[in-house]
C-alpha cells in the first residue's frame, strides 16, 4: 500500500524549500523596513467568521471552503482558513488592539486552503504573504499598501507585471450600480457564457471579472461603477492615484476589476504577473472599511493585500532571479575505522556547536566513498582520521579547493577551521 499527497497539496522538498526560505527572508527584511509587526494566526477558525466576513455569495465561501464539524457536543462547524484577512481582523478585535493604538500595521505568512480545481499556479493548499493596515481611512494608507506590493516585487526581481486599480465604492453606492448592471446583464443574457448567466443574479459584479471572450464582448458597454460613486469615494480614488503618481508607481485603472471577496470598499487592486499562465494574479487587495464591524468590532477603516507565494516563486524564476546554489559545507569528517567514527561523531557535534557547517559519514562507507560524498557536497575541507591520527592526536586536513594537505593537532581543529571559514553563519542568516 502506498500513499500520495492529496490532490492540490504539494510537498516542498529541500532544494525547493531553500528558495522558499530565501524569499521569506526577503519578505521579513522588507517588513522590517516598513515597521510592520508579524502576526501568526491559527489555521482553523469558526466557519461563521468567513461566512460573514468574506461573504456567503462568494465562490470562496460558497464552494471552496474546507469546513467540517468538530468533536464538541453539540458539534461546531470549523473551517481551514481560505484567506487570512478575516482571521487577522478577528484577532485585532479579540485582543482589543484598537484600545492600544489608533493605527496598527500587521503582516503574516502562512498557508490557506481552497477547494479549487488544481492547475498550474493553483493549489488547494497555497501560501500567502499579506499585510493589513487598520485604523486609517485616508488614501495615504491605500498608497502605502500598494507601494509595499511594488517593493515586494522589486526585492524578488519580478519586473514583468501590471498593476490594475479600481474603486468599488461603498456598499450603498454599489446597490444602485448592482441594480443597473443586473438590468443590463439580463438584457444580454443570451450573449453571456453559461457560467456568467448562473452568476449574474447572485453576484452580477463578478460577471465583469470573467475572462471569457463572449463575456468581455457582451459587457463592453455595461454601466460603469464610477458613474455611481459619490463625491467622497471619487475624491478618495483621485487622491490615492495622485499619491501613486507622486511615487512614480505605474498602474492602469481597470473598471472591470472587482475582486472575488465581498468585503472590499473603495480601493481595489491586483498585481498581474505577465509571465504566468491563466492563474496570473500574483497578489491583490484593497480597502475594507466595513469588515471589522461585520465581525463584531468597533467600526475601523482598513486596507491590505495578499500575495500567493507559489506564484511569486514562479514569477521570480521566470524573471531569472538567482536561485540559491546547493548548500555547501565547511568540513566533512572522514573516519577510517570504528574508533575514528566515534571521534568523528563527537567532533562533528563540537564543530557544529562552534557554528561551522559540518558533516560526517553515517553509512560507514569506505574512505573513497566518503571522499566522493565530501566533494559532491562542496565541502571546503576534508578532515581525515584513522588509528594513526588518533594515536598522534592530529588529523589530516585536506583543502578540497586547492588540494593542499597538512596535519592539524586535534586541539587546534576548532580554532583553525573557524578562522578558515570566511562567513560563519550569523543568527540573522540562519533564522528568517
Ligand atoms: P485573494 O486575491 O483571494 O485575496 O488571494 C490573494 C492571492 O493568493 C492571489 O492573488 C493569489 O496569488 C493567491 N491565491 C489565491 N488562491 C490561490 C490558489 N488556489 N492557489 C495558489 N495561489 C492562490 C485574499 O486572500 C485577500 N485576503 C487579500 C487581502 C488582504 N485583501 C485585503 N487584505
Amino acid at each position: 500500500m502506498s500513499y500520495a499527497s492529496l490532490k492540490g497539496f504539494r510537498d516542498i522538498l529541500p532544494e525547493e524549500s531553500a528558495r522558499w526560505r530565501e524569499m521569506e527572508r526577503k519578505i521579513h527584511d522588507l517588513m522590517r523596513r516598513y515597521g510592520y509587526g508579524e502576526v501568526r494566526l491559527p489555521m482553523l477558525e469558526a466557519t461563521e467568521l468567513f461566512a460573514r466576513g468574506v461573504g456567503e455569495g462568494t465562490d470562496v465561501v460558497g464552494k471552496e471552503m474546507y469546513s467540517f464539524l468538530d468533536k464538541s457536543d453539540p458539534p461546531e462547524s470549523i473551517t481551514l482558513r481560505p484567506e487570512l484577512t478575516a482571521s487577522a481582523v478577528r484577532a485585532y478585535v479579540q485582543h482589543s488592539i484598537a484600545q492600544q493604538s489608533a493605527f496598527t500595521a500587521w503582516y503574516y505568512l502562512g498557508p490557506a486552503f481552497r477547494y479549487e480545481q488544481p492547475q498550474a499556479g493553483r493549489y488547494r493548499q497555497f501560501h500567502t504573504f499579506g499585510i493589513e493596515l487598520i485604523g486609517s481611512e485616508h488614501p495615504e494608507a491605500d498608497a502605502e499598501v500598494v507601494a509595499a506590493g511594488v517593493d515586494l516585487l522589486a526585492v524578488l526581481g519580478i519586473t514583468n507585471f501590471r498593476l490594475r486599480l479600481n474603486s468599488l465604492g461603498m456598499p450603498d453606492e454599489r446597490v444602485g450600480y448592482r441594480a443597473a448592471l443586473l438590468d443590463y446583464l439580463r438584457g444580454r443574457a443570451s450573449e453571456l457564457s453559461e457560467e456568467s448567466v448562473r452568476r449574474m443574479e447572485g453576484n452580477p459584479l463578478r460577471v465583469l471579472d470573467s475572462k471569457k471572450e463572449q463575456d468581455v464582448r457582451a459587457t463592453a458597454d455595461a454601466p460603469r461603477l464610477t458613474e455611481f460613486l459619490g463625491a467622497e469615494s471619487l475624491e478618495h480614488f483621485e487622491r490615492t492615484r495622485a499619491l501613486l503618481d507622486a511615487m512614480g508607481i505605474d498602474y492602469v485603472v481597470d473598471p472591470r476589476l472587482v475582486r472575488g471577496l465581498d468585503y472590499y470598499t473603495r480601493t481595489a487592486f491586483e498585481f498581474q504577473g505577465l509571465d504566468l499562465g491563466a492563474q496570473d494574479a500574483l497578489g491583490g487587495g484593497g480597502r475594507y472599511d466595513k469588515l471589522i464591524e461585520e465581525v463584531g468590532g468597533k467600526p475601523a477603516p482598513a486596507v491590505g493585500f495578499g500575495f500567493g507565494l507559489e506564484r511569486l516563486l514562479l514569477a521570480s524564476e521566470a524573471a531569472g532571479a538567482s536561485s540559491t546554489a546547493a548548500p555547501e559545507i565547511d568540513a566533512y569528517l572522514i573516519a577510517l575505522d570504528d574508533e575514528a567514527r566515534r571521534w568523528a561523531v563527537k567532533t562533528t557535534h563540537t564543530l557544529r556547536g562552534a557554528g561551522l557547517r559540518v558533516e560526517c559519514d553515517l553509512l560507514r562507507r569506505s574512505m573513497k566513498a566518503q571522499m566522493r560524498d565530501a566533494n559532491r557536497k562542496g565541502a571546503r575541507f576534508a578532515v581525515i582520521v584513522g588509528s594513526n591520527e588518533l594515536a598522534a592526536r592530529a588529523a589530516q586536513v585536506k583543502n578540497l579547493g586547492d588540494g593542499s594537505q597538512r596535519d592539524l593537532p586535534f586541539d587546534a581543529l576548532v580554532e583553525t577551521l573557524c578562522e578558515a571559514t570566511p562567513h560563519l553563519p550569523t543568527p540573522d542568516q540562519t533564522s528568517p
